[in-house]
């Protein structure tokens, strides 16, 4: 599935969010603004700016504020994923070498910091304070996600239901907020808002879950990024998750060791290897189709039009997506 069919309703839109975007990171600052650059550079989907317009579109009609509320949601993403990558000691990022790689991690800390009050102030400045409530409350839910996950690589005692905690927190919590910003910006309807927001939660529960699968089953060159990167940081998500409670505690026993004593890194394969013959990769795939219906199933009651078809593909194509 191509995602430039699912934009085709907002395409236009698009356009206009990229100007305000790019005018939101420029600084005076040289290394801020060489960095600015280099992330502009970058290839990232923009699924986030994307969902923002569709549900406005959806929920009533594109405007001004629906803007803002695209530009806010990609610096927040955006700022995110450049502490994630000095988290994750990731060193690629889209295709490219990660800030942390090129610029080393105080100043991809810093770039992130600055990312995020960049975010803050398009609320402020363009008095959007209404977002300000929405979107602060995804930053807290996303750092918290991120630290229980540290929390638990270190204990290597994940369950199902810490996963699912995890997730939620640091990836569905911001996906939920650009639905529900977009439906804020074009309605006052709270029963279309609570929908739209409700539908966002589940897609980013999907969407993570896919992300969570590509990391085994993916392909470096269309991921933009190595496979086997939870592994390496110990991360047990639910493909590895499912697949400790098929296997034989003698076979789990093998995996949980391997991933403590620090020497996963030329083991990868066998751990990938451990998820798919148990079934963890297959079963974590029918529990991401099962999120799919639920948000799918918070959109029925959403006026039909052009916007909320592209919102239904996308859905799919968060599942069905390479990278
Ligand atoms: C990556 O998000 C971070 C996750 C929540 C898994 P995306 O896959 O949307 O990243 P870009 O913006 O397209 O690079
Ligand atoms: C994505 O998490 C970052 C946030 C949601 C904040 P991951 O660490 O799982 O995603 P990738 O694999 O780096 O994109
Ligand atoms: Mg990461
Ligand atoms: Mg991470």
């Amino acid at each position: 599935m191509n995602l430039d069919e699912v934009i085709a309703p907002v395409e236009g839109h698009i356009k206009k969010f990229r100007t305000q975007f790019k005018a939101s990171i420029r600084s005076n600052v040289g290394l801020v603004d060489t960095i600015a650059r280099y992330i502009l550079m970058q290839k990232g989907k923009k699924i986030r700016p994307i969902l923002v317009l569709l549900s406005a579109d959806a929920a009533g009609g594109i405007n001004q504020s629906t803007y803002h509320a695209a530009t806010l949601v990609e610096l927040l993403h955006t700022a995110t994923l450049i502490h994630d990558d000095v988290v994750d000691s990731a060193d690629v990022r889209r295709g490219l070498a990660s800030i942390n790689a090129t610029w080393k991690n105080k100043i991809a800390v810093l770039m992130g910091d600055y990312l995020l009050s960049r975010g803050l102030l398009v609320s402020l400045t363009n008095q959007e304070f209404g977002f300000l409530q929405v979107s602060s409350v995804a930053v807290k839910r996303m750092s918290e996600g991120e630290l229980l996950q540290i929390q638990k690589s270190k204990q290597l005692d994940m369950d199902e239901k810490t996963y699912f905690r995890i997730i939620a927190d640091k990836t569905a919590s911001l996906i939920s907020t650009c639905c529900e910003l977009g439906a804020v910006s074009a309605t006052t309807d709270q029963d279309v808002i609570a929908h739209l927001r409700n539908f966002g939660e589940y897609l980013g529960m999907a969407f993570q879950i896919r992300d969570d699968v590509l990391d085994y089953r993916g392909k470096k060159a269309t991921l933009g990024k190595p496979i086997g990167g939870d592994i390496k940081e110990r991360k047990v998500t639910l493909p590895l998750i499912y697949a400790f409670e098929a296997a034989p505690s003698r076979k789990s026993g093998a995996v949980l060791k391997l991933l403590k004593n620090g020497k996963v890194g030329s083991k990868i394969g066998e751990v990938i290897e451990f998820a798919e013959s148990y079934g963890g990769i297959e079963k974590a795939i029918k529990k991401a189709d099962e999120y799919v219906t639920l948000a799918k199933r918070e959109l029925d009651s959403i006026k039909d039009s052009a916007a909320k078809d592209s919102l239904l593909m996308l859905t799919d194509f968060v599942v069905a997506r390479v990278n």
